[in-house]
């Protein structure tokens, strides 16, 4: 079943969300988003970006030597996440609004590129990708951090029945992962499974142009 998020559902969502997210997001999913920025293994002239940074809850994981840029469609996801960056003191940190379907940088500004728990909160998945890709060096690393359609028959049903549901709120519980990549000419280097129950994926690629 194929469910189409739509971008005014997602602003309309993180709106609503931006006060209560840390709350319910920050320590559920904290192994999640060591293992990520982990995993983008960082050496201090790197210069990285955040796609979907919300209220950035990733920003204490970050050695203070990176250059990191953080994008959003929200302002008020963003708005918590500049008062972090603010309280952590971090002059290392940009924060834009911006739609990550069409960013607003170059080709290949960055080494490496992360997405936690945004690529099922995008409507157009895809395209978010491709951006990634484009705007990452070639041989730079990509990080995709996310909930993945189970490949279990009975779960992956139950996560179809969900879906309309889930939309509603701001996300898919149906994305499916192998045909995202397939779709973008991804491969994974990494993918392992993290959090409560290991339902979340973490897949790491190179990014090969
Ligand atoms: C579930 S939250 C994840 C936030 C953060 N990455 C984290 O790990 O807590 C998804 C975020 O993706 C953002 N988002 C959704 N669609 C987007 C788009 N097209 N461009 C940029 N950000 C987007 C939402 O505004 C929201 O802040």
């Amino acid at each position: 079943m194929d469910v189409v998020l739509e971008k005014r559902q997602v602003v309309r969502a993180y709106e609503f969300y931006a006060p209560v997210y840390d709350f319910i997001f920050d320590w559920i999913f904290a192994p999640g988003r060591a293992a990520a920025i982990k995993h983008l293994a960082l050496t201090a002239a790197d210069n990285v970006l955040e796609v979907g940074i919300g209220t950035g809850l990733n920003l204490p994981l970050y050695p203070p030597t990176c250059r990191l840029t953080g994008i959003d469609l929200s302002q008020e996801m963003l708005d918590k996440a500049v008062e972090r960056v603010q309280n952590l003191l971090m002059p290392n940190v940009t924060l834009k609004v911006m739609d990550a379907t069409a960013m607003d940088f170059a080709d290949n500004e960055f080494d490496k590129a992360v997405a936690t728990y945004t690529i099922s909160a995008v409507p157009d998945p895809v395209a978010v990708l491709r951006e990634m890709r484009r705007v990452v060096k070639p041989g730079g690393t990509l990080v995709i951090l996310n909930h993945f359609r189970s490949e279990r028959r009975v779960t992956g049903h139950l996560e179809d029945f969900v879906a309309p549901l889930c939309t509603r709120l701001g996300w898919k519980s149906n994305l499916a992962m192998p045909p995202l990549l397939k779709a973008v000419g991804l491969t994974p280097d990494l993918v392992s499974r993290v959090n409560m129950f290991n339902g979340w994926r973490l897949v790491k690629c190179a990014n090969r142009k």
